[in-house]
């Protein structure tokens, strides 16, 4: 398809001489529409050029050089040069490619790239807990997208299956295992334990060393403490997968911790040998203060087990050696950026090749507030992600029973509309700011929310289900899609492929979401302004065919971010 940035940033980096991949990225959509099409903000150049901006951009004006089919004017307003594209042209591209393609947006940028990405990655014996489902749900969709633009993409779930709280479960689990139904409810009761096993921890020191000896026996081998270990992984396991099947979330690995504990002596190896590796009180620690980070990553606990910071140092050289990946993304809370900061930091040292430590980041994200308050595994105060989910299904149902009682498939409209919800609200808004959950805001189908997108698609599907049938694209006349609330309408239709490349440049699927909510009102605005069904066939056939577009963006979109469409609602 036409890619006006393309052309506008080729033009100016012929009279300027800055390389054109810099100035694309610079361009603006302007809000405006009489504002244009395109800004190009002249600013950023002035230091470069060293010129006032607005002078920059009348120079820029008189000299450039663009064809008028494609560019019909430019003007100076400010420190911006404003290029009002050709519309019909666009909207016979769009149209055109719309027609040609069942996967629109879909592209092969990302080809010979691997791009391995750590999600959802929840702890063995613990409650599945709703900021897990934000890392399941930013995880999920960062990985559709990337694979949609050709990426060659892996899905990890990082399993917290080891460490020292092991080694209180098990001291627990020896001390009052009979008193608790494990194999009827594994994660209640195992947490029920956990709390207590805390409490005498907090009371007898003695209690604690026997935890930590237990997590300690486990790394060695212990077929007692194994056996323990691996019967609560299996038990952990099949509950955590009734919320992957809610979800319709899928991982290419489930190489959690507990896989690493071969893996963890070549790091402590190569540690040593650079030298440094220090003891400190005990323990084995690098000191990262020249690097800008107060608190040191210690490697090795002053007991000789090893620490969570290790087993991810274990990781990234195993991922780096398997996938070869060119970026390596941790979906995680913000909780932990100074872990990834350590751990980055100390991948620097492992000796692999540079493409790998600078493909490491963090995709950190904010923290879910709910109304009743925070959330502790160790105070028991948690809700779980499976009845939170169930719970959405059923508010959904009773929702669609008071609107449109007639409906079939009722129980199956209302997953979709109650998980759809769900999701669309933990990806709508910048990941990295706290979210806060109601169930009101998050199922009402007027508001910037899943179901008014999926309300928005079903709405498309009864126009085209009213028109009889999506017209062949030669009966297409772009002439008749030049208004305002079309173009506005297809203006987004057009730039859905670079919405999907800038959420995998900033790995922020809220740029995906907040336009299929702008979309969702463009359209919803070019319903209310243009009847749709009328006399005149060849007016009929250019709103028909852009109600199959918007429809055909949405549900893909939507898609992406892993969310099920209904077709009826
Ligand atoms: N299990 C950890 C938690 O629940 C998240 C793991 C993230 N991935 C990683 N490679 N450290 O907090």
């Amino acid at each position: 398809m036409i890619d006006f940035k393309e052309i506008i940033s080729n033009a100016i980096s012929n009279v300027t001489n800055i390389s054109q991949y810099e100035l694309k990225t610079y361009i603006e959509v302007p809000k405006e529409s009489n504002n244009g099409d395109y800004a190009f903000p002249c600013f950023r150049l002035a230091k470069e050029l060293k010129k006032a901006p607005q002078i920059i951009a009348t120079d820029i004006k008189e000299k450039i050089e663009v064809n008028e089919n494609e560019i019909i004017k430019i003007e100076v307003a400010g420190g911006y040069l404003n290029f009002f594209i050709n519309k019909k042209l666009l909207v016979d591209e769009v149209l055109q490619e719309i027609s040609k393609t069942e996967e629109y947006g879909k592209s092969e940028i990302g080809k010979g790239k691997n791009v391995v990405i750590d999600y959802s990655s929840p702890n063995i014996a613990k409650p599945f807990h709703i900021g897990h489902l934000r890392s399941t749900v930013i995880g999920g969709a960062l990985y559709n997208i990337y694979k949609y633009l050709g990426y060659n993409t892996t899905g990890v779930n990082h399993l917290g299956d080891y460490g020292t709280q092991f080694g209180k479960l098990i001291e627990g689990y020896k001390l009052w295992g009979e008193e608790y139904d494990i194999e009827k409810n594994p994660i209640d009761e195992l947490t029920k334990i956990y709390i207590r096993i805390n409490e005498a921890c907090k009371e007898d020191e003695q209690v604690l060393e026997n935890c930590r000896n237990n997590f300690k026996k486990l790394e060695n081998g212990d077929p007692y403490c194994v056996e323990i270990w691996e019967k609560f992984r299996e038990l952990s396991l099949k509950e955590f997968q009734k919320v992957y099947d809610l979800l319709g979330s899928k991982f290419d690995s489930w190489n959690g911790e507990a896989f690493y504990s071969d893996k963890m002596p070549e790091v402590i190896d190569i540690l040593e040998k650079t030298g440094k590796l220090i003891e400190s009180q005990g323990a084995k620690i690098i000191d990262l203060e020249d690097k800008g980070i107060n608190t040191p990553c210690i490697i090795e606990k002053t007991n000789g087990s090893t620490t969570y910071a290790t087993r991810d140092l274990a990781a990234i050289l195993y991922r780096a050696r398997t996938y070869d990946f060119d970026k390596a993304l941790y979906v995680t809370s913000y909780e932990q950026v100074l872990h990834f900061k350590q751990v980055f930091e100390v991948a620097k040292l492992l000796g692999l090749d540079e493409k790998y430590t600078n493909g490491l980041e963090h995709v950190s994200f904010g923290m879910v507030l709910l109304p009743t308050g925070k959330m502790s595994t160790r105070e028991g105060n948690v809700v779980k992600l499976n009845d939170l989910l169930n719970e959405a299904i059923s508010r959904a149902k009773e929702i669609i029973e008071q609107k449109n009682p007639q409906l079939e498939n009722k129980d199956e409209i209302a997953k979709k509309v109650g998980i759809g919800a769900v999701i669309f609200n933990d990806l709508s808004n910048n990941r990295v700011k706290d979210e806060i959950f109601e169930w009101d805001t998050i199922l009402n189908f007027q508001g910037e929310t899943g179901p008014y997108i999926q309300y928005t698609y079903v709405r498309t599907k009864s126009v085209l289900e009213k028109a009889g049938q999506v017209p062949d694209i030669k009966d297409v006349k772009s002439e008749n899609l030049l208004d305002e609330s079309s173009i506005r309408t297809l203006k987004l239709v057009y730039s859905f492929e670079d919405i999907l490349k800038q959420v995998t440049d900033k790995n922020e699927p809220s740029i995906l979401s907040r336009y299929l909510i702008d979309l969702a009102k463009a359209y919803s605005n070019f319903y209310n302004e243009n009847k749709i069904i009328v006399d005149k066939k060849d007016v009929q056939n250019a709103r028909v065919y852009l109600t199959y577009a918007v429809g055909k963006v949405l549900k893909t979109g939507a898609e992406l971010l892993g969310i099920e469409m209904p077709e009826k609602m």
